[in-house]
């Protein structure tokens, strides 16, 4: 079915009802993408977590919850959220670094499955009678390169080995890095990630993380799941059969199944340049300010004319409210309404109160 998404008209009748900015959400797209997902794996015991942080609202983790799909949490509102929405306890694993000891009570009393940061959080959460947990890896010391500050290298992975007894390390945790654009790009990492797992035999489960990408740009390059899927599948072979697999994406689940809608308010030239201001800017929609190399594809819901490049801007005075550098079409004007494509994840779970903008709230179809 095609999606509510891409059609126009029914967007600028939504936008009528909704008013702007507005996010709006079709999640019969977000059901295909889990199907799809879920489908590429062959593996006997399978968990697929949606990460929370690319969009933690409550018609989402219930959707999620009734698919049967879990959650990946990095804080203690984010678990609420999910179990509040149905999701069972033993389909959520905690993913964060430098907990608290609050934080690690609250998880251990209510039987959270974490994955941990540092020896130091190992120490502190057996301390407090933790059981058995899981740790993040760091993704970049597994192949040798720079990475980010997540995770155990390889020197503090070996020291907590002999600090810890074995049947305590239940979990290996990977993120492999962010918006993959070819699931090649991800298997060397993968390949060290599983190499490793196959020496501990006492691991319930392995966590592979998420970083599938979303082709912002409509380039071509769509992240190919059978692909990652059948490797992945290969790659878990070397570890006992009941080991599980979680699979954690954020943004290539929901990106797809949203939708940001702006309307113009002003446009001008400056030094050569089109300037398209509308009632938005980076507070409410942040991902352009933190991902300016993979700026959102904006359509406007009306035909006007040839396409000419223009900046779109926020309505503030802030400099670096810079939204898209995209074309629109020649005749655009103020009262447009703007679409920006793959507005589900990393969205709006990143607006804030920066520079005084109202926060825009979700809807999803049918809008009354
Ligand atoms: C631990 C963990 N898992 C999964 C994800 C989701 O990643 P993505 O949205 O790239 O799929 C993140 C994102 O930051 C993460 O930190």
């Amino acid at each position: 079915m095609k999606s509510r998404l891409t059609c126009n008209e029914t967007l600028a009748l939504t936008a009528e009802k909704t008013g702007t900015p507005a996010y709006i959400y079709d999640l019969s797209v977000l059901r295909g993408q889990l199907a799809g997902f879920r489908n590429a794996f062959e593996v006997p015991r399978f968990s697929l977590l949606f990460a929370t942080m690319a969009n933690p609202s409550t018609q989402i983790l219930k959707l999620l919850a009734i698919e049967q799909a879990g959650a990946c949490v990095n804080s203690n509102l984010h678990l609420d959220l999910a179990l509040d929405a149905g999701i069972p306890t033993d389909k959520v694993q905690f993913t964060a670094s430098g907990l608290s000891v609050d934080q690690m009570r609250r998880l251990i009393s209510v039987g959270i499955s974490v994955n941990l940061d540092s020896r130091r959080q190992v120490s502190q959460w057996l301390a407090l009678g933790g059981g058995p947990f899981g740790v993040r890896l760091n993704a970049g010391a597994l192949t040798e390169k720079p990475g980010d500050r997540l995770g155990f290298d390889q020197a503090e992975f070996d020291a907590l080995r002999n600090e810890v007894s074995a049947d305590l390390l239940a979990g290996l945790h990977v993120y492999v890095g962010t918006n993959f654009l070819d699931p090649r790009d991800m298997f060397p990492t993968l390949r060290c990630f599983f190499r490793l797992a196959a020496g501990l035999p006492q691991l319930r489960y392995v966590n592979i993380g998420g970083g599938v990408g979303v082709d912002y740009n409509n380039i071509g390059l769509g992240f190919d799941i059978n692909a990652f899927g059948s490797e992945v599948s290969q790659l878990h072979r070397q570890l006992p059969p009941d080991t599980m697999l979680f699979f954690e994406p954020g943004r290539a689940l929901a990106a797809s199944s949203g939708v940001f809608l702006s309307r113009v308010t002003d446009i001008k030239r400056l030094q050569g340049t089109t300037f398209v201001a509308c009632d938005a800017s980076i507070a409410v929609f942040p991902r352009p300010l933190y991902h300016p190399e993979s700026l959102h594809r904006v359509r406007s819901l009306r035909d006007a004319g040839d396409q000419t490049d223009v900046v779109v801007v926020g309505r503030t005075t802030f400099s670096r409210d810079i939204l898209a550098r995209c074309k629109l079409p020649r005749g655009v004007e103020v009262g447009d309404l703007l679409a920006f494509e793959n507005a589900g994840a990393y969205c709006n779970s990143m607006a804030s109160h920066f520079l005084g903008q109202p926060t825009p709230a979700d809807f999803y179809f049918p809008i009354e």
